[in-house]
């Protein structure tokens, strides 16, 4: 019923945050990194082992669902390393590639832009070395087989680099896998974020070269931990953190002072920035979620950062499956409005 008034606010909102104005070679980014906002993680689904496992197997209906809803983008979180050979040439299974094919499909059909993000690689963040050759191998077939896609498919090298993928390893992946992919999609969008799980804190530390103006930087923003992660059961000791709210001036305040500090960088490099992922788990009380949601989202907006909420239909969910229908709080504090 809310669903043709929600979209209008959404376009209103996103398109205002899309209006370019930037000169020279990093234009192109700007506008694209622009045109992200406001997007939306299609999690848990085919970054499982196995898409369903993880409680969502993507069906037509939600390109339609998100659409309608006004969003312009969907980030796509995959694990090709659960559909490859284990050994050279690391070939990807030709069905789960045709599946990735028919999510791309749907989302340009439904008029989104989409990354396909490669996600939950476990073995290059414990051996980045080890496992540099097969990586790359994956980047070489996925580069290739979307060649010829439009512009509106961008790539994400790795989300949230960790363990012994350093900063100095990453900054060293980034540059082998960049030189691939630009073999094939010279102008290719290409989003790259910092190690340590894609943390501001790091990005004085991410080298990208600056001669590529076809990169997006990304971040994901999930602070205070104790808030956005209570409960969360592949975050040890969080069950400790059960009953943490948030809300205060001083939270506020936090949110605020990391986002300046973000917005230094991007200026200082003029990069365009997307705030790739962002959400706080279910188990935290609902009013608290969506101060936060809000607070957060306000703070890239105001800052000039296209929005991804983490994410669509599971554990962080903004969209309840099983009912059919929008959690309208949350949704209305995801696209929340800079002025507020
Ligand atoms: C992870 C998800 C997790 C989310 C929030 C994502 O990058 O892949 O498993 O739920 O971050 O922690």
């Amino acid at each position: 019923m809310h669903g043709p008034k929600i979209r209008f606010a959404l376009i209103i909102l996103c398109s205002i945050a899309a209006a370019p104005t930037w000169a020279g070679n990093r234009q192109r980014a700007h506008e694209m990194s622009a045109r992200l906002d406001c997007g939306i993680n299609l999690g848990n689904a085919l970054e499982a082992y196995h898409e369903g496992q993880w409680g969502l197997s993507l069906r037509s209906e939600h390109f339609d669902i998100i659409r309608k809803a006004g969003f312009r983008s969907v980030r796509v979180p995959i694990r090709w390393s659960s559909h490859a050979q284990p050994t050279p040439p690391y070939t990807i299974d030709p069905r789960f590639l045709a599946r990735i094919d028919w999510v791309v499909a749907q989302a340009l059909a439904h008029d989104l832009l989409v990354i396909i993000d490669t996600h939950n690689d476990d073995m290059i963040h414990k051996s980045p070395q080890m496992h540099t050759e097969r990586f790359l191998a994956y980047w070489r077939q996925v580069a290739s087989r979307y060649r010829s896609a439009p512009d509106t498919v961008l790539f994400e090298i790795l989300n949230e680099p960790h363990g012994n993928l350093t900063s100095a390893a990453w900054n060293r992946l980034i540059d082998r896998t960049l030189k691939l992919i630009r073999e094939t999609n010279p102008s290719r969008m290409v989003i790259v974020g910092s190690a340590e799980w894609n943390g501001f804190q790091q990005l004085d530390n991410l080298e990208i070269p600056e001669t590529d103006d076809n990169l997006i930087v990304t971040f994901h923003y999930y602070s205070p931990g104790t808030f956005t992660h209570q409960g969360a059961p592949w975050v040890p000791g969080s069950s400790a953190w059960l009953g943490t709210s948030w809300g205060s001036a001083d939270d506020h305040k936090a949110v605020e002072s990391d986002f300046v500090q973000v917005k230094a960088w991007a200026v200082r490099h003029d990069r365009p920035v997307l705030l790739g992922e962002f959400g706080a788990y279910e188990k935290g009380d609902p009013r608290s979620r969506v101060a936060w949601t809000r607070a957060v989202s306000s703070a890239a907006r105001r800052s000039g950062f296209s929005r991804m909420y983490w994410d669509f239909a599971t554990n962080f969910s903004l969209y309840d499956v099983q009912q059919n229908r929008w959690r309208t709080d949350l949704l209305d504090a995801v696209r929340a409005d800079a002025s507020k």
